[in-house]
């Protein structure tokens, strides 16, 4: 047996009877360490006549090779035996770490609730700027410029003259300028007015739009729509309720109320959007804007609606004060995961 060999079997024979990574590691010092004893044999080949060299040399790093593999081996071993120690020593039976869930704030739950029925009914999505121009929030919504709406102490006016849209009835003028009928479209978004904050009223509110022109439209498509609209959001025995109003850009004008059991407020009934049949100045105000006469008030009717969206959140939610939508306080929006 040439020495070499003995030192493999020795060394094998250490590792294996090696009790701990201890002892595993003093193993591999003593023999591959950098003053280790089969380290030594690769000083020693300097010295070898040529023609031992190769043969020597060949079997150096097969021992070598076989004892760095047996080193390793029993290194797994130590290391997987130390992990299922540690896994025995877990006790799965103990609590986790509780994750904190987040929740979507409750203002755009009911959007993306209202959202998806009215794509039941076909809408599809349109938007428009919070930052508006008088035309798209007035003019062309057939409102004067002596209507009180229009006034310093009730609209955000910035100092170039655009505004804070008071409505999102801008959205209307934007999607027939830019497509002509027919139409049916929701836009949710914000607006502003300068109420005092209170319970009830903020200087940001939010709505969502919709319009709907093509042949024949009546007020009886608006009632159905919107009727509709209430008992998906509120439960099948709402009761809705349409009442004359004015808005300069609808013809007639109509305001909806709901009412329902299954609210807290059940008893009362509780406004929650405008709407009517679009005037005709408004189709006229937008064919002048495109150039055309795309929306011929002779061949073209429609209807629009704005609902108020945080009021319909309050009802649906049973929330007390439209501040809270603003504030922030976690243990207001954890309440709505
Ligand atoms: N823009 C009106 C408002 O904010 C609501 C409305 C929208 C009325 C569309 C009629 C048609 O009060």
């Amino acid at each position: 047996m040439h020495p070499l060999e003995q030192l493999r079997d020795g060394a094998l024979h250490e590792i294996e009877s090696a009790s701990d990574a201890q002892s595993l590691e003093a193993a591999r010092v003593k023999y591959l360490g950098r003053s280790g004893s089969i380290s030594a044999w690769g000083e020693q080949m300097k010295t070898l006549g040529k023609d031992e060299k190769p043969m020597v040399g060949k079997l150096l790093n097969q021992v070598r090779n076989t004892v760095t593999a047996a080193i390793e081996e029993r290194a797994q071993k130590f290391r997987t035996e130390r992990e299922s120690d540690a896994l025995a020593n877990v006790d799965i039976s103990l609590p986790g770490t509780p994750h904190e869930r987040g929740s979507l704030h409750p203002l755009t739950q009911m959007w993306e609730r209202s959202i998806e029925i009215f794509r039941r009914m076909g809408f599809a999505l349109a938007d428009g700027p919070d930052i508006e121009d008088e035309w798209h929030c007035f003019d062309a919504l057939n409102t004067p410029p002596e209507h009180p709406a229009r006034n310093e102490q009730d609209t955000f006016y910035l100092p170039d003259g655009r505004l804070l849209r008071t409505h999102t009835s801008t959205v209307q003028i934007r999607t027939m300028q830019s497509a002509p009928p027919p139409i049916r479209v929701i836009a949710p978004g914000a607006a502003y007015r300068r109420d005092e904050l209170d319970a009830t009223h903020s200087p940001q509110f939010h709505q969502i739009e919709g319009l709907y022109v093509d042949e024949n439209v009546s007020v009886a498509d608006l009632k159905g729509t919107l009727e509709f609209f209430m008992r998906e959001l509120f439960g099948p025995d709402t009761a809705v309720q349409f009442r004359p109003h004015f808005f300069p850009f609808t013809e007639p004008s109509l305001e909806v109320y709901v009412k329902s059991k299954a609210l807290k407020k059940g008893e009362q009934w509780i406004e929650v959007a405008g709407s009517g049949v679009v005037h005709p100045a408004v189709f006229e105000a937008v064919n002048k804007a495109r150039g055309d006469n795309a929306y011929d008030p002779g061949k073209w009717s429609g209807y629009a609606f704005g609902l108020g969206m945080d009021r319909l959140a309050m009802i649906l939610f049973d929330i007390p004060d439209i501040r809270l939508f603003a504030q922030n306080d976690l243990r207001f929006l954890k309440q709505f995961v």
